[in-house]
Formats: structure tokens, sequence, C-alpha cells
């Protein structure tokens, strides 16, 4: 360990502490109005005492194992039901894997509930962004993100992804490479967000990139008051780099101000008018008639690509990594991609049309995504007593949505915890009561449902395509999926590409 690891490791131990002390003594004295709260809620089973380390400590522990999911059901589920209290950040909570429940509180954003992520969570992403804005403010950035991303099927999206794609996987072109997927598969998520933007993927994008790495560290590492000053911890590294990213985001917007005042000045026609398509910051500069401050603009970007860069490079990787150990589900593949690409000239971008064909494909992202887990669930707060079943949750209570409980049940899934895509082509499975869609929510739901959905399929979609028409590959060291502090592959999942023989492509 070095110096700022122990230094990292001593600190975060005492705020810890101290917080778990803060909490072990106000649990002690029970004020009037928490013994109030007590008598009126009708909690579900679990914890509801004293708010102790044993619940974090078991939780770290659980996501330490290879089946952090086998622990929940045999520890948390099998022992409370589907839903339990406990304590999460030092705070009450309730756990749930309890589908309906999930869907009444994915649903009831901004009612019922309101978003609560670690204030960790709004330092970097920013306090403007719309993961963390609640009520009208978040509907507008909702709305905004979905002006830009809620229309794939529209040229050019698909078209742009396959070259931006394409110039990815070119790389590993002729001889072959070694490669970390998972740094390739970055590359590809970052330079599809950027140009979103409307910038060109290039040596900014790169930095850009990295930057985002150190910031995705930094949202898995415990904050601490004084990390600013520390900048060599993992935290206080996180901030340093989410300050480059705004600067280098201010300089984007300001210059397409200069470029639209210039345009307007010129011929009365906006840069966005001559390039006939809006980018997003085309949108932003003219969201709320042009009220938007620098800091709401960068936020909304900040977030968009972080949102946006993780998520979609892990399904990449692990899509790959669940196809090399299920051989069969892999020719399946590459037998629809070969139709798709002899159906087409040797160079021919792809386009919406034949994304609507990757039938099995879209198997294979649903079983990764459920399988994978890559959001586990989402964090809220009670923003009323909620009377669900028996149970009643007081106005106040951490509520964990756990996406990850129910995708991996057994309840739910036949051989949960199979990579089995195949599932996925008969509608009807395992679904009992409970309507399919609450059994199924990789991307959320209700009004904070992920806007990136679509984009994110096509992505994946499309790289698996270049992937398995153009290369064969097989795994360059033995690597396995971790789930703490977040789901990763351990090593980035290293690959060994070649060209295929007899490519068709
Ligand atoms: C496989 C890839 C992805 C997964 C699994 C995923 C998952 C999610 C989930 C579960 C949420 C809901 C969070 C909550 O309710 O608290 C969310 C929100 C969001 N996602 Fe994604 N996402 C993915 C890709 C993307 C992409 C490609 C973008 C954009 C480039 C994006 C942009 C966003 C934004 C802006 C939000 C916030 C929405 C709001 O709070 O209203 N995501 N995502």
């Amino acid at each position: 360990m070095d110096a700022s690891t122990t230094l990292f490791v001593a600190v975060s131990a005492i705020i810890f502490l101290a917080v778990a002390l803060k909490q072990l003594l106000s649990g002690l004295t029970l004020t009037p109005q928490l013994k109030n709260e007590r008598a009126a809620a009708r909690l579900p089973p679990g914890s509801t005492g004293l708010p102790l380390l044993g619940d974090m400590l078991r939780l770290i522990s659980a996501y330490r194992l290879p089946n952090p999911d086998l622990f929940i059901h045999e520890r948390i589920v099998a022992r409370h039901g589907a839903m339990s209290t406990t304590h999460l950040l030092g705070e009450r909570a309730v756990f749930s894997a309890d589908p309906s429940f999930n869907r009444l509180v994915l649903s009831g954003d901004g009612r019922v509930v309101d978003t609560s992520y670690p204030s960790s969570v709004a330092t970097l992403l920013g306090a403007r962004s719309v993961l963390v804005t609640r009520g009208p403010a978040h509907k507008g950035l909702h709305a905004l993100a979905l002006a830009r991303l809620g229309y794939p099927a529209l040229p050019p999206l698909v078209a742009r992804v396959d070259r931006l794609v394409l110039a990815a996987v070119a790389q590993w072109e002729p001889a072959g490479a070694a490669v970390r997927l998972v740094d390739e598969a970055r590359k590809i998520a970052m330079s599809v967000n950027v140009h979103l933007l409307g910038i060109e993927p290039g040596p900014w994008s790169e930095s850009l990139r990295r930057e985002f790495n150190a910031i995705s560290d930094g949202f898995v590492s415990l904050p601490f008051p004084l990390a600013s000053l520390l900048p060599f911890t993992t935290y206080g590294k996180a901030l340093k780099a989410r300050k480059n990213v705004a600067l280098a985001l201010q300089e984007v917007v300001r210059k397409r101000m200069d470029e639209k005042a210039m345009d307007a000045g010129a011929d009365g026609e906006t840069a966005a008018g001559k390039k006939g398509k809006k980018d997003m910051v085309d949108l932003l500069l003219e969201a709320d008639g042009g009220s938007f401050s620098m800091e709401q603009m960068v936020d909304f970007c900040v977030n968009l690509l972080a949102a946006g860069y993780d998520t979609t490079s892990l399904t990449m990787t692990l899509a790959v990594k669940f196809l090399t150990e299920t051989p069969t589900a892999l020719a399946q593949l590459r037998e629809e991609h070969d139709s798709i690409r002899k159906g087409k000239g040797e160079n021919q971008s792809l386009e919406w049309s034949d994304y609507q064909s990757m039938a099995f494909t879209q198997c294979v992202i649903n079983e990764t995504l459920r399988v994978g887990n890559i959001v586990n669930g989402v964090l809220r707060r009670a923003n009323t007593d909620i009377h669900f079943k028996d149970y009643i949750i007081p106005k106040g209570y951490k509520i964990f949505a756990s996406f990850g409980a129910v995708h991996l049940s057994s309840e739910h899934y036949e051989n949960a915890r199979t990579f089995h895509p195949w599932r996925w082509q008969s509608k009807n499975s395992k679904v009992q009561d409970v309507p399919a869609s609450n059994l199924f929510t990789p991307f959320g739901g209700g009004p904070r449902q992920c806007p990136g959905n679509e984009l994110a399929r096509v992505v994946v979609s499309v790289f698996l395509h270049h992937l398995v028409t153009r290369f064969s590959w097989d795994e360059a060291e033995e690597d396995k999926v971790v789930f703490f502090p977040t789901t990763r592959t351990l090593k980035g999942y290293p690959i060994n590409v070649r060209l295929r023989s007899g490519s068709i492509s």
C-alpha cells in the first residue's frame, strides 16, 4: 500500500467511524418523533434497530463475492422476503427485490419519491445535472435529453455510429492485435458521446476520456470533506478531473456561442441550420429561450457524457465475454450479422432497417443487461408515507430498488444465473402475475427512464456487427466479472483479435 493509499484509508476510517458513532448515539436516544415514526410504520422485516457498521460491512462483503446476488437471495430475500429494512450509507432504508414495488418507486418519481444519490454524485456530475435535479426543473432537463436522444431512427444516427465504430476497430487491422476490450469499448462510447455535442472524436475527446476515467473512479471512492486538498487520492483526482472537464466543456459552449453570433450576423442562418440537425449544444443554447447559465449547460453535458460512458462500454465488454463463454450463442449471432452484411455492399454503412433486423442481437443485449446488471438499482427517498402491501414505509426513508435482485431471481427467471439469450425469443418468459416490464428494468423506468437506452442498444449492436463479421478472437488472459465497488471485469477483458479468415466485410 503506498503512502497516499494509507493516508486515504486512515482518513476514511476516521470519517467512517465518526459517522457510525453519530448514528449509534442518535439511535440510542430515540426522539419522540422517531418513536412515533416507528409506531406508525409497518416496516418490512429486517434490521430496524441501530444503524451499526454490520449492515454496511455485510453489504460490502456481499458485493466482494463472485456471486453477490446469491448472497442477497440467500441472506436477505430468503430470510426477510422481497422487501427488507436495513441501513444504507448510515440511514434507515428499505431494500427492495420486489418488482411491483420497484415499479411503484420508478413511476412515482417526483411524487411519492425523489431521487436521492450521495452528495458525491452531485459534486462530480454537477448540482444541476439531470440525475440529481428534482421537480419541474428535472422534467425540463429530461425532455431536453430526449429531444436529442429520443429519435434514434432518424438518419443519420445509425450510419454515424457505424462510422465511429469502424474507425475504432480499424485500429486492430490488418495484423490483428492484443487489446484490453474495455478500453476499446470506452473509446467507442466516448466518441459517440462527444458526437452528440457536435464534436468529431480525436485527441480532444481522448484527453476528455482520461478525465472521465478519473471521474468514474471517484463515484465509487469514499468522498471526504478535504478531498480537494488531497489531489493524490482517488476522490481528489476525480474532483480535479471534474474541474478540467468543466473547463473543456465551457470552451466548447463559448466557441459555439461565438459561431452562432457570427453566423447570425453574416447571413441570418445559424450554424445549426446549416448543419441541418441540431446537436446537444445547439439545443442547450436555445433551451428556455436561451436562458440556461453556463453552469447548467456544463452540468448537463457532464451528466450526458458520464451516463453513457461506463454503462455502454461495459455492456459491450460483457456481451463479448458472455458470448465467448457461450459458443452456440456466438455462432447464431455471427450468422445473423453475416447475413445482414451479405445483403449490403462491402463498405456500405448500416442503417436503421439493418438494426431492426438484428433480432437475436437484441436477445444478446437483453441477456447481457440482465446478467451483468450494469446499473444495479436506483436510490430514492420517500416523500410521503408509502403504503404497499402490508407495509407502511415512512416519509424520509431511503429506498434502494434493486434491479439485480429481480433480474437474477429464480422466482422470475429460469436458471437465472445462466447467460441464455434464447429466453428472450419466447416472449412469455416466466412472468406469473407480474407484468413483464416490471421484471426487466436495466434502464430504470418512469420519469427518469434512461433517455439514452435506444442509443446504447444501437451502439452495442453496431459494435457487435463489426466485431463478429470482421474478427475472431480469444481470451488473452483469464478474466472474471467482479461486482465491487461496481460491476466490471477485473482485468478489462484482454483479448487477441485476428481478422477473420474469409471475412465478408
Ligand atoms: C447500457 C447502457 C446504459 C444503461 C444500463 C443505463 C441505465 C440508466 C438507468 C438505470 C438510469 C436511471 C437512473 C435513475 O432512475 O435514477 C439512467 C439514467 C440516465 N441515463 Fe442511462 N444508461 C445507459 C446508457 C446511457 C446513454 C448512452 C446515455 C446518453 C448518452 C444515458 C443518459 C442517461 C441520462 C441523462 C440519465 C438521467 C435521466 C434522468 O434522471 O431523468 N444513458 N440510465
